[in-house]
């Protein structure tokens, strides 16, 4: 039958051979999957993931990328949102109801606790704040359902006993998330802490971060090995219809096979960074976990490996500089970009006043305004140097 130009555009003959290698797998965009027939429509399982039926259960390009993250994190099953707080945000509206007791560390990532304030205020969940490095402010009652663990914790990086507080969670039958970004997989297997085989039941990863690798793109995953606790998920998930794009996962996908190395790399800058910090008279305060002098130095070596250590460093300024004086600081740099997120190839910093950020009294912390440095992939003499050049434009403007 002779067809309409039109018809002919949309219907191309042109079929992919079933057996063509590329480096990279094909990229399957997709809302509507095309069943071969309507044996194959009703007797489709939309919770088999390898059963496809519609773009928000999955493709292969996302069940690749989400196989590769369960692979690296150790974990088995694996989902995909379209940014870290968006999988942080499927996993506490999963399993929190009316009634639970969701424990966080003081240091978690701070849009997590907003939007579990939110929460409380809205669905009568009650959110109880732990400090991660003393366990024995986490005190969950029997309505406790589920905690939240970050290693290190967000801008502070104290590194948390997780072996003693995921004990004493199993303990209390709670559900344990690792927000997970910082580790990437990399750092330790939050699978097995080596310690008796203990593990989180879940983890959340914002992939916009070393995954993503470029500062360009937003993603997260949440990894289990526990197939009930999938299966909740994965209802909740696609019933809020979260979903991502296929070119932005086969952009994630890219980047995986540089993602180790960009790790060490920006871990060993770090390093080298954090010892030149040390000796600046300015800064009182200098936290990283793999410094001896930080808060939780001890969890972070009994688990982690050394190499492994992320590209984030923070320092606190003597109490002398103003908020004028960090923002002059922050304002003389001209490597490090004013800006919020890590893991990317621009080095970034930013400035915040832990009065505002913390629920508990920690006594660690030096009185002062912080600076966090993020480490891109720069030579880290040059990173130095624009650090230098900030700390004497930012006491020159003061006249010191
Ligand atoms: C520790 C941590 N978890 C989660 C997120 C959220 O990730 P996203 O920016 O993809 O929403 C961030 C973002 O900065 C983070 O630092």
């Amino acid at each position: 039958m002779k067809q309409d130009s039109q018809t002919r555009l949309i219907h191309a003959p042109r079929k992919a051979p079933q057996l063509i290698s590329s480096i990279q797998p094909p990229l399957y965009r997709a809302s509507t999957i095309i069943f071969n027939n309507t044996d194959a429509l009703f007797n489709r399982h939309w919770s088999d993931e390898y059963d496809y039926s519609y773009g928000t259960h999955g493709t292969p390009t996302t069940f690749t990328l989400g196989d590769n993250i369960a692979q690296l994190e150790g974990g088995l099953y694996h989902l995909l949102a379209p940014s870290g707080l968006s999988a942080i945000n499927l996993v506490n509206s999963c399993f929190l109801s009316q009634g639970d007791e969701v424990w966080v560390a003081d240091n978690i990532y701070g849009p997590n606790m907003e939007h579990l304030r939110n929460l409380e205020k809205r669905y009568g969940i009650t959110v109880k704040v732990y400090n991660p490095i003393e366990i024995e402010t986490f005190q969950p009652t029997d309505n406790a359902k589920l905690i939240w663990l970050e290693a290190a914790g967000s801008v502070t990086l104290e590194f948390p006993d997780l072996t003693g507080l995921v004990k004493k969670a199993q303990a209390h039958n709670m559900v344990t998330v690792l927000d997970n970004t910082w580790g990437a997989g990399l750092a330790f297997n939050a699978f097995d802490f080596g310690h008796e085989h203990l593990s989180v039941d879940i983890t959340v990863h914002a992939l916009t971060k070393y995954p993503s690798g470029g500062g360009d793109i937003l993603m997260g995953s949440v990894v289990t090995r526990d197939k009930v606790l999938h299966n909740q998920l994965f209802r909740a998930h696609a019933l809020q219809g979260i979903s991502v794009s296929g070119d932005d996962v086969a952009q994630v996908q890219r980047s995986l096979a540089s993602m180790q190395l960009r790790y060490e790399h920006q871990s060993q800058s770090c390093l080298t960074i954090l010892d030149w910090l040390k000796q600046q008279t300015e800064l009182i305060q200098v936290l990283h976990p793999a410094d001896s002098d930080s808060a939780g130095h001890p969890y972070w070596k009994e688990i982690c490996r050394q190499a492994h250590s992320a590209g984030l460093v923070s320092v606190i300024f003597d109490s002398k500089y103003t908020i004028q004086d960090i923002r002059n600081f922050c304002d003389s740099l001209s490597l490090f970009k004013l800006g919020f997120s890590w893991g990317g190839p621009v080095s970034l910093v930013m400035l915040y006043n832990l009065n505002d950020m913390r629920v508990l009294q920690h006594s660690h912390l030096k009185d002062g305004l912080l600076v966090r440095f993020c480490i891109g992939l720069e030579h880290p003499k040059d990173l130095i140097q624009d650090i230098q050049h900030a700390l004497e434009q930012m006491k020159k403007l003061k006249h010191e």
